[in-house]
């Protein structure tokens, strides 16, 4: 019996792979799961309105603590109710705890057991991000589901840092825990660290799966973007944390969201998924297809009369061709807007071909069509 304001109902599982594909009932709608949820800073996604994520279907999306405690702040989003009721989005969200963020963004964050402590660059001044303070403002903003504080340290690091963090993620855990004010309406999940180490992440993994809560998220992986040495252990990571973590609550991978990772990460047993990369990068003037990336800002685009994909049905491939895209992408940001709907767009339909797939039974499929499409075979 759970005492959390989540179910989670799988409906059907690979036989091949541990990819599922399941139903997470939150406060603020159904999600159906894998799931890739879109990052909006602050409040609202950059270069898309809550409006347009909820013609794509979007159920669920990532609002961040660091940037919403700053500003609204959390006695106005207290005060009108909530993040949901701010930014005039009805459907679910998802807050991070906000340190990871410090740690990547600021050089000059320092780590110690009281909390994350770094230098305000909105006015130079000395904060301390406390797992206490990050679930206050978690609670204030009410978010369906919020994160621990958790120390992260870069995948590159080794020795016994890794492990250090590993252990104070769990202290941190038991803080936010007993921090947490709203757990009848908030969901507070943990996350899963040990760097690259084996040991360490089941460890961890142990530790978190003696507390009693509704989802675990698997973090500090979200960096090991490059290829080769780095994805092998990247996956092997995320293949030993699933195969920890229990099947009958959402797994979710922070900060993964390259189309093949996934694809990858589905078939390895991940439920949720979020990434800044779809967004940023049509801020960049590039649109993701099938094939991999257009960078609309290229020359050959300006003679290009095509959708950025015909067979995609969002409003941009409804209405305007590359060449129009080209053309604005080049010196207006009205542009960024119609590429990050087309790459939102893309990355829903990605999750709902999965789940799909799933469902018929042809996840093994889909992956070779997928792999086919995206990594074609040069002769
Ligand atoms: N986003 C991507 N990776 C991480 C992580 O390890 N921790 C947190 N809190 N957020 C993340
Ligand atoms: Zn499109």
């Amino acid at each position: 019996m759970s005492r959390h304001p989540l179910t989670f109902q799988v409906l059907a599982q690979c036989k091949t792979t541990k990819a599922k594909c399941s139903l997470m009932t939150l406060p603020h709608h159904v999600v159906e799961t894998p799931v890739f949820m879109p990052v909006g800073t602050q409040g609202s996604l950059k270069g898309i309105i809550p409006e347009q994520l909820e013609q794509l279907n979007c159920q669920i999306m990532l609002g961040n603590t660091y940037h919403l405690g700053n500003r609204p702040g959390p006695d106005l989003l207290e005060s009108c109710g909530g993040l949901h009721n701010f930014m005039g989005w009805p459907r679910n969200l998802l807050t991070d705890s906000g340190g990871f963020q410090m740690v990547s963004l600021l050089d000059l964050a320092e780590i110690t057991e009281e909390g994350v402590k770094f230098k305000s660059p909105y006015d130079g001044s000395e904060c301390l991000l406390t797992p206490e303070r990050s679930i206050e403002i978690q609670n204030a903003i009410g978010a369906d589901i919020i994160m621990q504080l958790d120390d992260v340290v870069s995948s590159t690091v080794s020795g016994p840092r890794v492990e250090e963090a590993m252990h104070r993620t769990t202290r941190w855990l038991d803080r936010c825990l007993k921090a947490h004010k709203r757990p009848e309406s908030q969901n507070l999940f943990p996350i899963v660290q040990g760097g690259l180490d084996p040991k360490l992440r089941t460890e961890s993994a142990k530790q978190l799966m003696e507390r009693e809560v509704a989802g675990f998220a698997v973090g500090g992986l979200s960096n090991l973007f490059s290829g080769g040495e780095g994805k092998d252990q990247f996956w092997r990571m995320v293949h030993l944390s699933t195969d920890l973590l229990p099947n009958d609550k959402p797994r979710y991978l922070m900060g993964v969201g390259f189309a093949t990772d996934l694809v990858v990460c589905c078939a390895l047993g991940c439920d949720m998924f979020d990434c800044v990369f779809p967004t940023r990068t049509a801020r960049f003037g590039c649109a993701l297809v099938d094939s991999g990336q257009l960078n609309l800002k290229l020359k050959l685009f300006g003679q290009d009369f095509r959708p950025i994909d015909e067979k995609c049905d969002c409003s941009t491939c409804r209405r305007y061709t590359r060449a129009y895209l080209h053309t604005v992408a080049t010196i207006e940001t009205v542009a960024c807007n119609l590429i990050t709907v087309h790459n939102v767009a893309y990355q829903l339909r990605l999750m709902r071909n999965i789940r799909e797939s799933i469902m018929n039974g042809t996840f093994v499929e889909f992956i070779f069509n997928f792999m086919d499409t995206m990594y074609p075979k040069k002769d």
